[in-house]
């Protein structure tokens, strides 16, 4: 499994979601976003979310096309079953939904012994402290900013204290989890999210429905960087 470039690793991280992208030009708006980080993929089941996207042949395909790594996040029922695949067809990163896994630290140690970093993610009401004894199970925890399932909802700062009380348990602790959000995300809305602690950030149709997407990873980057100094 090849990690992404130094560079690419460095926070504050953006990962442009292609459920905003053109779905009959994936392949193009792939290609739009090589500045970026990562690709978030969105894959959902029309039963844990009521939408429904794509699975495992269409994300193999956009493993083989993306120029970045894959950042997927699954919004399934039983990932502890289906995870497994994203790391097997070779995504840098997989987060399951703490909601949907049976056994989450299992789940994790297989997807990094596959040679993937292991994500967790919790909805907006989920709390967020059955999390704290097992941090250093995770690479990356997503504090999801809407409820999954859509994109071009608006920001919930309400998640921000769980955020917040996640990010200093993870430094008292001494973990260097990545702490994600993916929902809303935004200029008026990413420095919010930087302040209290993230450091990769998605954001779908503050991307793709940009007049220049490269300008817009810039930017929503300087300004994640900026709020992040600020701390
Ligand atoms: C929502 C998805 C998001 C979505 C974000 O359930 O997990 O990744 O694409 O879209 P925006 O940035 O438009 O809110
Ligand atoms: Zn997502």
């Amino acid at each position: 499994m090849s990690l992404p470039s130094s560079l690419r690793s460095e926070a504050p991280r953006i990962n442009p979601s292609i459920l905003s992208a053109d779905f009959v030009n994936m392949q193009r708006d792939l290609a739009r976003i090589e500045t970026a980080d990562f690709v978030h993929v969105d894959v959902m089941d029309n039963h844990f979310v009521p939408n429904l996207t794509f699975g495992l042949q269409m994300v193999e395909r956009v493993q083989a096309t993306s120029p970045i790594p894959l950042d997927v996040h699954l919004m399934i029922t039983d990932p502890d079953r289906w995870a497994p695949g994203y790391a097997e067809l070779g995504a840098a990163s997989v987060t399951f939904h703490l909601e949907a896994a049976s056994d989450p630290v299992a789940l994790a140690r297989r997807l990094r012994d596959m040679g993937a970093r292991a994500g967790v993610a919790i909805k907006p009401g989920t709390a967020g402290d059955a999390l704290y004894d097992i941090l250093d199970e995770f690479d990356q925890i997503l504090v999801m900013t809407v409820e999954p399932g859509f994109g071009g909802q608006s920001f919930m700062p309400e998640t921000m204290p769980k955020l917040r009380a996640l990010v200093d348990e993870a430094r008292r602790r001494g973990s260097n989890t990545w702490f994600q959000v993916d929902g809303g995300i935004s200029d008026s809305t990413i420095e919010q999210a930087a302040a209290a602690g993230a450091d990769t950030f998605v954001a779908g149709s503050a991307v793709y429905g940009a007049d220049s997407i490269e300008a817009a990873v810039t930017g929503l980057r300087d300004r994640a960087r900026a709020a992040s100094l600020e701390t």
